[in-house]
């Protein structure tokens, strides 16, 4: 019978990666799969408590607030304050930076960069959403924790992750020496390990993009997707489209089943709908992880120059041929 791995146990046992850690990582990353456990015990009854619907307020997106996306940011932001490990919240959901200079975390070096609750359209109607997180080492020494902690590079990552509230609940997390998977066990209340070493095919059959934006794609983009459409059989082409609407869930089939998603500029969103901070550079971090490959159609979304906590990005992230095939569509047009 083969023996069960908790989330708690991998991260204790992987903690020896780390020599300076001194276990406040892993006191993070044990914070994070508490507040998603509440979560998903919130999604899954969705429908028979009132958490479906609107807040009837917005973000500072310009998104209606689901009662779930508060919900969701209310529990990380508390696991996340109690837990003592963190001195700054960035969050989808809130404008400004929450600092917790709380005497509970004096001393606290992580900065967490979270979308609570990823694919809110999908809510109410039954489908997959997801939480996405993204965490840094604190830089400033002294005094509380500054804004300039919270704005690094995707390079500077310690770890990152996204929680699917799918058939089943999965964590997946990466801390830079590869990327593995956790399925959530209801009769234990346990997150354990189930998919070690995630590695994405190089080949994938598979794009996801919301064709409805087509009028507005990048000509790379439209060629592209010409491409995907046609027959060609040694190539197992056409390719099959599956978009959810959810980037965390159709990350995740294609993280295990090879495939290319995409979320490039529009015109009425240049820079693209996604954001770098708390979508873009957790994934990147991720799929590059699994050996998949991540950019914005030219450059590598970690190595993008982070501004300022909102700003958005073209997301072009999936098995490594996918994404350099559709690059070279870009480079032509450029
Ligand atoms: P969020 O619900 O956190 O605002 O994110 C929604 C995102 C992402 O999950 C998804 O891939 C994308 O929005 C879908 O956007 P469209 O509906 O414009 O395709
Ligand atoms: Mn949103
Ligand atoms: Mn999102
Ligand atoms: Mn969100």
């Amino acid at each position: 019978m083969s023996v069960v791995k908790t989330l708690g146990q991998f991260i204790i046992e992987k903690q020896k990666d780390f020599p300076y850690a001194k276990g406040e990582l892993s006191r993070l990353l044990r914070d994070i799969g508490i507040a998603s456990k509440i979560v998903n015990r919130e999604v899954n009854k969705a429908g028979l408590v009132d958490i479906l619907g609107e807040v009837g307020t917005q973000n500072s997106h310009g998104e209606s607030q689901k009662k779930l996306d508060v919900f969701a940011n209310e529990q990380f932001i508390s696991a996340l304050t109690v837990g003592g490990e963190c001195c700054i919240v960035v969050s989808e959901e809130n404008d400004e930076p929450i600092y917790i200079n709380s005497e509970v975390s004096p001393n606290a070096k992580y900065i967490v960069a979270i979308d609570p609750l990823d694919g809110s359209s999908n809510i109410d109607v039954n489908v997959s959403v997801g939480t996405i997180f993204s965490i840094y080492r604190r830089l400033s020494t002294d005094g509380p924790a500054q804004l300039k902690d919270a704005l690094q590079n995707g390079t500077e990552q310690v770890a990152a992750g996204y929680v699917v509230y799918g058939s089943s609940t999965m964590l997946v997390y990466t801390t830079g020496k590869g990327v593995n998977g956790f399925t959530l066990d209801p009769s234990i209340g346990e997150f354990c390990l189930s998919h070690p070493d995630m590695s994405m095919p190089k080949d994938g059959y598979i794009y996801s993009l919301n064709e409805g934006n087509y009028v507005h794609f990048p000509q790379g983009v439209k060629k592209y997707l010409k491409y995907c459409q046609e027959e060609d059989a040694s190539t197992n082409r056409p390719y099959s489209s599956r978009y959810i609407g959810s980037m965390v869930a159709d990350l995740h089939r294609n993280l295990l089943k090879g495939g290319i998603f995409i979320y490039p500029s529009t015109a009425s969103a240049p820079n693209g709908k996604l954001r770098l901070v708390y979508e873009g550079n957790p994934m990147a971090f991720i799929i590059e992880q699994a050996g998949g490959r991540a950019t914005n159609g030219f450059k590598r979304i970690l190595d993008t120059e982070v501004e300022s906590l909102h700003q958005r990005s073209p997301i072009f992230l999936g098995s490594e041929n996918m994404v350099l095939k559709v690059e070279e569509f870009m480079r032509e047009y450029c």
